[in-house]
């Protein structure tokens, strides 16, 4: 199936679609539904009573009608519940309907579909930004890795699932704004997604950094990539040592997107980029093991989110980071006990090889630092498992010692439905990754327990004074349940929120 979208201003039964979704409101009166419902034979608000069809969040009913020329239209009705406090209705409401309705067209195979767009004003929104929000959930929703599955027909995949957005005419033009950053927001979620999905032995190091490379010369990106070679001489023992058990290449991917604007702030996102986390000599148990293919989301979130950022175009220079490696055994591979110094000449004892990412992350960090000097720094990771039981799949982790750029983060947290919750960050976590014989070990003190902070002290090590958040995404990256608009396999957690932080960073 391949996904069409448009907008329209045409009233929603004249669209021609096969299927017509109405957003409809908890304790609804016939008022509330459309006139055009009383051309049918059958009474709508009838119906949706028989059928205990609320409105509530999540409510959804389906009808079939026969419209115009007898042809059969089905009616679609999706609950967004009822108006909050300040009197506006939850948008992550809406996004959910939406993700309800596209998953619900997708599997009865209607090739076409109209959404009825409520009023932005009921959410307390502009146009261009509620259009947005749902054109983006519209591609999220309709992503699904299928490409391996054979018992799929070449002429399904080629079918087309038209989607139309009915809005007010004199919306038009916000509308068309906000569907077109909708479109290379989700169209950027997708191909992180893609990459993530894609099978550990197909997607190793040299391919995704190709990836970034491609990306760079399609949307006008300054492209950088130093090899396992040139990361040794340049002192990167992190990565290099993360490396050293893979039969692969490591790579380190640097991205440039620079802003028209004269004198503008310069940010920097971090991804870890580990295409497959076997752990190392300090092997996982085969269970763990199983979807370690998503342990390179960050890279793929970062890289993605400058791909949308080089056609957004916002008012600030943006780096991205990703330092990318598979974490193998072998007779070269790292050992426990080994120590190794990094770009910044700060040394850790490796303790377990496993705790691969804040390894590579150092370097990066590090890096990112020296070279760039920039006014923040945000780093994306699936470090922890720990994090996983601390916030659960609905948020990434935020750890920061900075609270404005927190502030910033949480922000675009709100804003792009990407959420995070903020982990305590204080200096008593510090003295967990203290070492004996090194700067710091790789590995937190037991007594302290809370891995998914300890983590993040150990990057803090690196990254100066620059004000800078770090997101554990190992929660949220990949088979988040119970979201309508995600599925199984991966999630592209955080590439909408670095997009919101980038293009709200003047404001
Ligand atoms: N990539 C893992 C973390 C992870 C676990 C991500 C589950 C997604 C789902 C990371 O490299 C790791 O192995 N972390 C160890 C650290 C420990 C050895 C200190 C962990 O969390 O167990
Ligand atoms: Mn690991
Ligand atoms: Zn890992």
């Amino acid at each position: 199936m391949k996904l069409t979208t448009a907008l329209t201003t045409k009233p929603i039964f004249e669209v021609g679609a096969k299927s017509i979704v109405f957003f409809v409101p908890e304790k609804f009166s016939s008022k509330d539904l459309s006139a055009e419902f009383k051309n049918f034979e059958i009474d709508v608000h009838e119906f949706l009573m028989e059928s205990k069809f609320t409105g509530s969040a999540g409510s959804f009913a389906t009808l079939a009608v026969q419209g115009k020329g007898k042809k059969i239209v089905h009616l679609c009705f999706v609950g967004i519940g009822s108006a909050g406090k300040d009197k506006n209705f939850s948008l992550e409401t809406m996004r959910r309907a939406v993700g309800t309705v596209i998953k619900f067209g997708i599997s009865k195979k209607f090739e076409t579909m109209v959404l009825q767009l409520p009023e932005a004003t009921d959410f307390g929104l502009e146009v261009d930004y509620f259009v947005q929000q749902i054109v983006t959930i519209t591609y999220i929703a309709s992503y699904k890795f299928d490409k391996f599955i054979t018992t799929i027909s070449k002429e399904e995949r080629e079918k087309t699932f038209e989607i139309g957005f009915a809005v007010a005419a004199k919306d038009l033009k916000k509308a068309k704004t906000g569907y077109q950053e909708g479109e290379v927001i989700g169209g950027s979620v997708n191909r992180a997604r893609e990459w993530i999905d894609t099978p550990p032995s197909q997607l190793t190091p040299t391919v995704l950094a190709d990836h970034a490379k491609k990306l760079a010369k399609e949307y006008g990106l300054k492209y950088t990539s130093f090899v396992e070679h040139d990361l040794k001489s340049m002192g990167m023992q992190g990565l290099a040592g993360v490396s050293a058990g893979s039969g692969q290449d490591a790579h380190f991917v640097i991205l440039e997107y620079k802003s028209k604007k004269p004198k503008a702030p310069t940010i920097a996102f971090v991804g870890k980029g580990i295409t497959f986390d076997s752990g190392g000599l300090s092997i996982k148990p085969a269970n763990s093991m199983e979807d370690m293919k998503e342990d390179m989301a960050g890279a793929a979130s970062v890289i993605n989110a400058l791909a949308a950022i080089a056609q957004l175009k916002p008012d600030v220079n943006v780096i991205g980071l990703a330092p990318i490696t598979e974490n193998m055994p072998g007779c070269h591979a790292q050992k426990p006990g080994d120590i190794v110094t990094f770009y910044n000449g700060k040394t850790a004892e490796i303790r377990n090889t496993d705790a691969e990412g804040r390894l590579i992350l150092a370097d990066a960090l590090a890096y990112a630092a020296k070279h760039f000097k920039p006014d923040a720094i945000i780093d994306v990771a699936t470090l922890t498992g720990a994090c996983i039981y601390a916030v659960g799949p609905f948020f990434s982790a935020l750890l920061s010692d900075n609270d404005d750029l927190t502030q910033r983060v949480q922000d675009a947290a709100k804003t792009s439905g990407d959420h995070v919750w903020r982990l305590p960050f204080t200096p008593d976590f510090k003295e967990a990754v203290k070492s004996p014989i090194a700067d710091i070990q790789n590995v937190g003190n037991p007594a302290i327990a809370a891995g998914t902070i300890t983590a993040a002290w150990f990057l803090r090590h690196f990254t100066e004074d620059i004000p800078w958040v770090h997101l554990d995404i190992a929660s949220s990256a990949f088979n988040v349940p119970n979201i309508s608009y995600f599925g199984k396999g991966a999630t592209g957690s955080s590439v909408r929120l670095l997009i919101d932080v980038a293009r709200n960073w003047k404001k």
